[in-house]
């Protein structure tokens, strides 16, 4: 397995399938090339030269790293990949007074055990608000 932190060779249609089966959305690989060049860290896992996990951290470099698209392959779920993700990229972002993430629903549990408490104050504007409140992101009230 390579795990790479740079995204020098990334094939960003790769990418986009990778978020297609996992699933986690349809993200289009020219919208990746952009949301990747703009996070400080990144992480791609590899197996025999297949893309097989992924995930991002957007960073001020003091203060906050929000870390978002983190997906690991069907076929390699379940083997702590997700995990090794998340711990490559708190490690990266390490020095930040906070690193926030929001879990799609149901997936909370898998970011508890890796230490992330429940933010009781989180709030968020999705352009796509009505979608944001259909799959529980955000409250109505
Ligand atoms: C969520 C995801 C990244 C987890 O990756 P993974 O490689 O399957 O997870 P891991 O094998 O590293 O699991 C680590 C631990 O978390 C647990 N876990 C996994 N999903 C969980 C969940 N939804 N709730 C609670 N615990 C969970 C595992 O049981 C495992 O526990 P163990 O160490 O006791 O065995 C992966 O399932 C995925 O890509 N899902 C689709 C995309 C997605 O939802 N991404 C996250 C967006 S918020």
């Amino acid at each position: 397995m390579d795990w790479v932190f740079d995204q020098d060779g990334v094939d960003w249609e790769e990418l986009s399938n990778l978020y297609g089966i996992a699933p986690l959305g349809e993200k289009s690989a020219a919208d990746l090339a952009v949301v990747f060049t703009n996070s400080m860290f990144k992480c791609f896992v590899y197996e025999g030269g297949r893309l097989i996990g992924a995930g991002r951290a957007v960073a001020d470099g003091r203060d906050c790293a929000y870390l978002c698209d983190i997906a690991i392959h069907p076929d390699h779920q379940g083997r702590g990949l997700g995990q090794a993700v998340v711990e490559r990229l708190k490690a990266l972002a390490a020095g930040h007074r906070k690193i926030i993430l929001y879990a799609n629903p149901g997936r909370e549990g898998f970011y508890r055990r890796l230490g992330f408490r429940r933010m009781l104050t989180a709030m968020a504007i999705f352009r796509d608000e009505a979608h944001a409140l259909r799959t529980g992101l955000v409250a109505e009230d």
